[in-house]
């Protein structure tokens, strides 16, 4: 059977206090919206529409790699009011529509196919998700009659009896469509809030005689975000959900409680992640590799047997058996080979450096291609910049570049050279060159007495 995705993400999130709109708030580095794309995808649900309102240029933006479809909802009036929005996407469709919140993004895609399931099994018009929990304050109430769902009440139009119920409204649904379309027809906003609610869909169709059934699961899936407090805690349970699943596939953390990995990230197996970690994006880490403290990685393949400390890693490529750190800072676009060594306070920005070339200690490469079996001393810089425009510098496989030298890009050094340490370089060196370029030195005997300087 057919089935599509809506997702409810129009709202400004008043009680988040924030100017930007609150789906895009981001949990574990992606944005909450993102989360619940993705977690439909995994549950195959191909063809989603997104209701946008508040911020929709911003929202459009951040999901626009996910090639899903787009409903406005200009005002917002309520859930009710924004599924009515998406009248256009649902129009002439036969099947089964999920309705799902922007802001409640630990939903798991195996809970959607059980809904999905329960929905077509029991021939239901409207299946919905529900929770005990201990305090329901705030949230939709599930009004039972026995087994029988028969409406939802939001808590601030609960009578003193129905506060008392403490099986919450997920705000996560299976509708008809057509049941769907028809019922919209009838929502009205006669209530507390004044808003047309998504949830009074499940009583107009229990008063029609159809089918609505309820699926109760486990609380942590349905939070949704309304506070910092709330994002929070989604943060810390999604972050447990994800270490483990590492944990699981055979990666070795020291404190999962320390370590942070985005939703996206993937580990090889025997990775050891020390405590501090920040790993973000779409990171990939190979096997075997160990990530002492405290470095952040962004965007990055980390490939075998790697060793990264107290670094920084944007956009970027480590290839296998290199040690990075401490304190490096890679910045985007740098590819680094194969065993290769960017040492302590050493900073790489748009270059590529060949394998077996060591960068160990205080250097600056900036927009450079540099090959293989190369030896930077300390304090090389190469001077990229010209105060209006950049260059780039070009050196060979097996070329020593002596401490302190700089290197005024463009220029070119060729294989097999050696630069004398404190140079500075202009003119490109060639195949099999020492070049020097500095004062020669002069020593005056006698100096130091001559002034009268000396210590006694
Ligand atoms: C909703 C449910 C409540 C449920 C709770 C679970 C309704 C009326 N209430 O309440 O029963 O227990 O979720 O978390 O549905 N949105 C729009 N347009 C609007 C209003 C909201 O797109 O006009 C979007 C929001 O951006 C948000 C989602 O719908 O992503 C939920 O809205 P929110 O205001 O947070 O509803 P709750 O009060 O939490
Ligand atoms: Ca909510």
């Amino acid at each position: 059977m057919y089935k599509c995705a809506l997702i409810l993400a129009a709202g400004q999130g008043t009680r988040i206090k924030s100017n930007l709109p609150k789906v895009l708030h981001k949990v574990c580095g992606k944005e909450m919206v993102n989360h619940v794309i993705d977690t439909m995808r995994k549950a195959e649900i191909d063809d989603i529409n997104v209701i946008i309102g508040k911020g929709a240029e911003l929202v459009k933006e951040k999901t626009a790699s996910r090639n899903i479809s787009y409903s406005l909802q200009e005002e917002q009036l309520g859930t009710g009011h924004a599924v009515k929005c998406a009248v256009d996407f649902l129009k002439g469709k036969k099947g089964v529509v999920g309705v799902f919140a922007g802001d409640a993004p630990l939903i798991k895609p195996e809970t959607i196919q059980k809904l999905f399931e329960t929905h077509y099994k029991n021939n239901n018009e409207a299946t919905l998700l529900s929770s005990i929990v201990q305090d329901p304050t705030g949230y939709g109430r599930v009004v039972r009659d026995g087994e029988e769902v028969l409406k939802i009440v939001e808590h601030k139009d609960c009578t003193e009896e129905e506060l008392k119920i403490n099986e919450m409204n997920a705000a996560i649904y299976c509708f008809d469509i057509e049941s769907l379309l028809n019922s919209l027809e009838k929502l009205s906003n006669d209530n507390k809030q004044g808003e047309y609610y998504l949830t009074d869909v499940i009583g107009i169709l229990k008063n029609e005689g159809k089918r609505v059934g309820a699926l109760s699961i486990d609380y942590e899936e349905t939070i949704g975000v309304n506070s910092r407090v709330q994002l929070s805690e989604a943060e810390n349970i999604l972050r447990k959900r994800i270490n483990n699943r590492h944990m699981e596939n055979g990666v070795k953390l020291i404190d999962p409680n320390s370590t942070y990995i985005g939703d996206d990230v993937e580990i090889g197996r025997d990775t050891v992640i020390y405590p501090g970690n920040v790993i973000e994006g779409n990171t990939k880490i190979g096997e075997n590799v160990v990530l002492y403290p405290n470095s952040r990685i962004s965007n990055s393949t980390i490939s075998n047997n790697v060793e990264i400390q107290s670094s920084v890693i944007i956009d970027s490529k480590i290839g296998e058996g290199t040690t990075v750190g401490p304190f490096a800072y890679i910045r985007p676009e740098s590819v680094i080979g194969n065993n290769a060594r960017i040492g302590d306070f050493v900073e790489i920005k748009k270059s590529n450096i060949g394998d077996n070339t060591k960068v160990s200690h205080l250097t600056y490469i900036g927009d450079a291609n540099v090959g293989e079996n190369c030896n930077f001393g300390c304090g090389t810089v190469v001077v990229n910049y010209d105060g209006k425009k950049k260059h780039t510098t070009t050196i060979g496989n097996n070329s020593f570049i002596g401490c302190n030298t700089n290197l005024v890009s463009p220029v070119t050094v060729e294989d097999n050279t050696y630069i004398a340490a404190g140079s500075t370089i202009v003119n490109d060196v060639k195949k099999g060159e020492l070049a020097i370029a500095r004062s020669k030195q002069r020593n005056i005997e006698g100096w130091v007495d001559k002034k009268g300087l000396t210590n006694k």
